[in-house]
């Protein structure tokens, strides 16, 4: 039988964290080293990371030598009145997409800011799951409860304990496991303090609540203008355009990144 593609899901409960820019990032780190790419945006009502790959390819059908795409499918939750029937159509409809997307070695899933029924199965047949966090208390709020003076952990917040029970539905379908990653994103070079109490906060919850910790992305303006291209910080060399020294920092956070995360197969990128 055919090796089944390796899934990476990259998820939280808030929108604006940076899901959809990671996806497409891990997309084409994933295509340039040469892997066939399968991808779900399970957010399509908003449709970011769709959107995101349409631009790419009419940046890609302008170029001499076109980009390298991945297989897309974008999935609408379904608007079945009884919720039963609701979350047995989100599942057909993902598996559906998964069967489609079988050839290739790995699929990366984006999902929305937001719990569904939906959401929730993505997140479950995830084998690596990506949860960007941007740089403040209020994201990290959607990991724990935080006791606000002395920033003692109260308890896992809903999101948290979803990613546990997902894990549990994954180990009793197939005995798999969740490796999960929280990635910083959009770290500011000032405000070294709240910076400094948000490391140590995500260190203790890094261990209570059993996810890996990676430091992530600095805010930089480029992953801002890259969408309307459809590119990332690997296309700028085929798309001509001059690096500077901060493309040169975010290609080494995304080289971080892909290392951290252990994928199967991917060999070490060359420095
Ligand atoms: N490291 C970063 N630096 C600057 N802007 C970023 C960074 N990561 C994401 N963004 C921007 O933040 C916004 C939200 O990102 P997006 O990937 O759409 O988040 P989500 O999918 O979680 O809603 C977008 O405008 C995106 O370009
Ligand atoms: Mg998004």
């Amino acid at each position: 039988m055919a090796q089944k593609p390796y899934i990476v899901v990259l998820g939280n409960e808030k929108g604006g964290t940076g899901k959809s820019t990671v996806s497409m990032h891990v997309i084409v780190s994933l295509l340039r080293m040469g892997f066939p790419v399968g991808s779900i945006d399970v957010d399509a009502r908003q449709g970011t990371l769709s959107r995101y790959i349409e631009n790419r390819k009419t940046t890609s059908d302008e170029m001499e030598k076109p980009l390298p795409l991945s297989t897309h499918i974008p999935l609408l939750m379904s608007n079945k009145s009884l919720k039963e029937d609701a979350v047995k159509e989100d599942q057909q409809n993902l598996e559906d997409a998964i069967t489609q997307l079988a050839s290739n070695r790995f699929i990366v899933i984006d999902t929305p800011g937001s719990d569904s029924p939906l959401s929730r199965a993505a997140h479950s047949i995830a084998d690596t799951l990506i949860t960007p966090l941007n740089d403040s208390f209020i994201d990290l709020d959607m990991l724990v409860r935080l006791k606000s003076d002395t920033l003692d952990i109260l308890r896992p917040s809903t999101y948290a304990e979803m990613v546990w029970e997902q894990k549990k539905r994954r180990a009793m379908r197939d005995q798999g496991s969740i490796e999960w990653y929280v990635l910083r994103n959009r770290l500011s070079s000032i405000n070294a303090r709240n910076k400094e109490q948000m490391e140590d906060v995500i260190q203790a919850l890094a261990k209570r609540i059993g996810f890996h910790y990676i430091p992530g992305f600095g805010e930089r303006v480029i992953f801002r203008e890259l969408f309307l291209k459809g590119i990332t910080v690997l296309d700028l060399e085929d798309c001509k355009i001059p690096i500077t020294l901060s493309h040169v920092s975010a290609k080494q956070e995304l080289r971080n990144l892909i290392q951290m995360i252990q994928l199967p197969e991917v060999e070490r990128l060359a420095a």
